[in-house]
């Protein structure tokens, strides 16, 4: 009985979603980050804290790479499909086109622009709505995920300036 109560709470631990700093970019840390709810529930909102601190200002032509695997039944990578999923884009055409959402990040001694100057950023919680596409999608799109997220410049993509990388489970919920 302890040994399967020692199992069951390492499989709950392995199931947790995780977000983390690769450990890669000493400029760029991101720490205290998670993924809310645990699991993410589909169709629903799926919340992203963080927190990162830049050590250097970013060039302003930063991109952002989002790269996710399937788990199951085998590993495969999911495409780039609205905005979700692995997309590389253009962080200053983020922050120009959704400032509500990107400077309330910055820290309040630096202007909310496509320079990220050196300081402290924060999100409480940024939400994102993962579409209801049907049962028979959102049962089939269930399942472990992972990834990470690289930062780079335009004009220098082989020099990494951040990365983050997350684990997460999807649990399909129908509406009721
Ligand atoms: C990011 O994830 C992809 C896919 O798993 C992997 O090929 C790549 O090496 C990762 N990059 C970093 C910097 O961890």
């Amino acid at each position: 009985m302890r040994t399967l109560a020692v199992l069951a709470v390492l499989v709950s631990l392995a199931a947790a979603n995780t977000i983390q700093d690769c450990g890669l970019t000493p400029n760029a840390v991101f720490h205290d980050a998670s993924v809310t709810p645990d699991p993410v529930i589909v169709p629903g909102p799926m919340t992203l804290k963080f927190q990162g601190d830049l050590t250097a200002d970013w060039p302003a032509d930063m991109m952002i790479m989002v790269e996710v695997i399937k788990e199951d039944p085998f590993d495969i990578e999911v495409p780039c499909l609205n905005g979700l999923g692995s997309c590389e884009v253009d962080m200053c055409a983020y922050i120009t086109q959704y400032p509500e959402a990107f400077c309330p990040l910055f820290p309040p001694e630096v202007p909310c622009s496509c320079s990220l100057l050196a300081g402290h950023y924060q999100s409480d919680g940024f939400t994102l709505t993962l579409p209801d596409l049907g049962e028979g999608i959102d049962s089939v799109i269930a399942g472990g995920y992972h990834g990470n997220v690289t930062l780079y410049s335009k004009s220098a993509p082989e020099t990494l300036l951040g990365c983050v990388r997350f684990d997460f489970q999807l649990e399909y919920v129908p509406p009721s």
